[in-house]
């Protein structure tokens, strides 16, 4: 059976977004280093995760897949050692297809060895690909093959689907034995990208839940193609949807101020708490955009998201977020971490390119301030 390694969204990093092929073993040691020194590990992220380009050009004489001798001449086993030393987990990538994306060999007719090998190695996650020649089986039948393999093993390994949402994974890939699936193609390091994959979360939110995450890619917080602004937006929706949260930035370099952004404890809970159902899309008014989530306290989180190009008022009441009636509601910013009272309207002025992100809950203790309820969109500049 599927072991029970994902009952909440996965959190960790992942080597792609930012260093494509370029890659080593002094760079996942000290990612996992800065994973423990910048609090990351603490506010939850466990998995480091390489990604394509470790495999040497050709298997063993075994016919196993060997490291690269150049970027990883001590081997995997010895990069899981050290960031098991750290109280972290090690993913590993491969492809579904005869060859990786970035033409290694792959998996394809050869799972019970390597998911053998990742095993003995002390892999803990494994993201798998579609590249590659698949000699025309359906997309299930091969990721069965390795979810069998991978429980095979003997080892617990949470297994990440990537066919980037061609054969509607979100309809097999959980009882395939996947914890987690790619719902969409590749996020790039720019807005356009990250807006165009939420467009495409809308609807998918009954497939998801434990064991079971959508996943629209993986984060691009703090890199370069995003505004501050823009990378908060980005956070607070994979937040809402109950993204797996797999860093894609370089950790051992990264300002304080995206380390704030990937370890905000309040949006992280929001993240990480399962109440029945991932956010959603409630309402949207051209560029402005309402999301909001059930949470298992009975309160609601709301991500007020401006995809538009001149700052505006975006709101929704507390009964449109399905709160019972109350006299009065504490609304907590959870980025500013204020929280103010309210008869029931949850408003906020959001710039450009840009979210608030709040947590509404019934009640509220009498020293509050009232909430200051911007009325008006202002005018274009
Ligand atoms: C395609 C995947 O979707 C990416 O996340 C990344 O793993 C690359 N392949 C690697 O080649």
């Amino acid at each position: 059976a599927k072991p029970n390694l994902a009952p909440t969204p996965p959190m960790g990093w992942n080597s792609w977004n930012t260093f494509h092929c370029d890659i080593n073993e002094n760079l996942i040691k000290q990612t996992a280093d800065a994973m423990v020194s910048s609090g990351m590990a603490a506010a939850g992220y466990k998995y480091v995760n390489i990604d394509d380009c470790w495999m040497a050009r050709q298997r063993d004489g075994a016919g196993r897949l060997q490291p690269d001798p150049v970027r990883f001449p001590g081997g995997i086993k010895a990069i899981a050692d050290y960031v098991h030393a750290r109280g972290l987990k090690l993913g590993i990538y491969s492809s579904a297809g005869s060859h990786t994306c970035q033409g290694l060999p792959a998996s394809l007719y050869h799972e019970t060895t390597d998911a053998q090998t990742w095993a003995s190695w002390g892999v803990d996650l494994l993201k798998y690909d579609n590249c590659g020649q698949q000699d025309g089986i359906p997309a299930q039948t091969r990721y069965k093959r390795m979810a069998d393999a991978l429980q095979a093993s003997g080892r617990d390994i949470l297994y990440s689907i990537c066919e980037w949402g061609q054969n509607q994974p979100w309809l097999w890939a959980a009882e395939t034995g996947g914890h987690m699936w790619r719902t969409t193609g590749d996020i790039e390091n720019n807005w356009s990208s990250v807006v165009g994959l939420l467009d495409q979360q809308v609807g998918l939110e009954q497939y998801s839940g434990p064991n079971a995450w959508n996943d629209p890619d993986m984060l691009e917080v703090g890199n370069s193609g995003l505004t501050y602004g823009e990378s908060r937006a980005h956070m607070s929706l994979w937040a809402i949807l109950n993204a797996p949260l797999i860093a894609g930035n370089d950790l051992r370099s990264m300002p304080a101020s995206t380390r704030d952004l990937l370890t905000d404890p309040d949006v992280l809970a929001v993240n990480q708490d399962w109440a029945g159902r991932q956010g959603a899309k409630l309402r949207d008014d051209g560029d402005l955009e309402v999301w909001s989530k059930k949470l298992s306290d009975g309160s609601a989180a709301v991500v007020l998201f401006n995809r538009g190009s001149s700052p505006a008022t975006i709101g929704t009441t507390a009964a449109a977020l399905g709160l019972p009636a109350a006299s009065a509601y504490a609304v907590k910013d959870l980025w500013s971490n204020t929280t103010k009272a309210s008869t029931g309207a949850v408003r906020a002025q959001v710039p450009s390119h840009d979210a608030v992100m709040f947590r509404v809950t019934p009640g509220a203790s009498a020293e509050l301030a009232p909430m200051v309820l911007v009325e008006a969109t202002p005018e274009k500049p």
